[in-house]
């Protein structure tokens, strides 16, 4: 059982002093950056693009997690690629022709990601699991920071759990929404290899201890 993988969300940094907040995250125990793309028509915000995603790829020295929440995905992924991202994930609910748009990013020597909105169920994977190297399963409805976790992502990452069991062993699932040290035992507990958290990171008087902290959670 290997240990839980931990990706603090940029997008609840201090874009003012964005190189120092890469710069933390660079000397924590986390394991990966999440960047947050927005593109306000898929979810009713706007984030930040590849420029200044390029901006944290120069200082990065840890994987870029590139969680792209806008439609139509398949126009920038070799862009996303290009401006330094490791892991791409597409939401489910923005792709036609998911099976496709899994192959493009693979072709391009990202590990493929599909998010799935809270509605979404993880049934709807059954036909593609195979192809996916990681599910971000979202307790939060995609578009900010700082929601309140929809409980309900205990039961989904079991259940996808289950449906990968035989088939993609190596799934990696990663949870994204209102990560605190208060559900994420229950969480690794259910299932998940990869926690994402934003605010409960960032607005911590101490963001590496928060980092560490989540990072020492043991479940064997
Ligand atoms: C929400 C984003 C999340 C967000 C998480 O649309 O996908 O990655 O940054 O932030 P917290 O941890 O504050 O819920
Ligand atoms: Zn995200």
């Amino acid at each position: 059982n290997n240990k839980h993988l931990i990706a603090p969300s940029v997008l609840a940094a201090d874009f003012g002093n964005l190189a120092r907040d890469v710069q933390m995250v660079n000397q924590s125990e986390a394991d990966w950056f999440h960047i947050d793309i927005m593109d306000g028509v898929f979810v009713p915000n706007i984030s930040f693009g590849f420029p200044v995603m390029s901006a944290i790829a120069k200082h990065a020295q840890k994987p870029l997690d590139v969680h792209l929440m806008i439609v139509d995905p398949d126009r920038y992924l070799k862009t996303c690629k290009d401006n330094g991202a490791e892991v791409i994930t597409v939401h489910y609910e923005a792709c036609t022709h998911l099976h496709r748009t899994l192959a493009a990013i693979k072709e391009l020597g990202c590990k493929a990601g599909v998010a799935l909105n809270p509605h979404t169920s993880v049934q709807l994977l059954k036909d593609v699991i195979q192809d996916i190297d990681l599910v971000c399963i979202m307790s939060v409805n995609p578009g900010f920071g700082g929601q309140k976790f929809i409980h309900h992502t205990y039961t989904k990452i079991k259940e996808l759990r289950a449906l990968a069991a035989g088939v993609n062993d190596n799934l990696l699932i990663e949870i994204d929404g209102g990560v605190t040290t208060a559900n994420a035992t229950q969480l690794l507990e259910s299932g998940a290899d990869v926690l994402v958290a934003g605010s409960f990171v960032f607005t911590a008087d101490n963001p590496i201890d928060t980092i560490k902290a989540l990072k020492d959670i043991d479940i064997n």
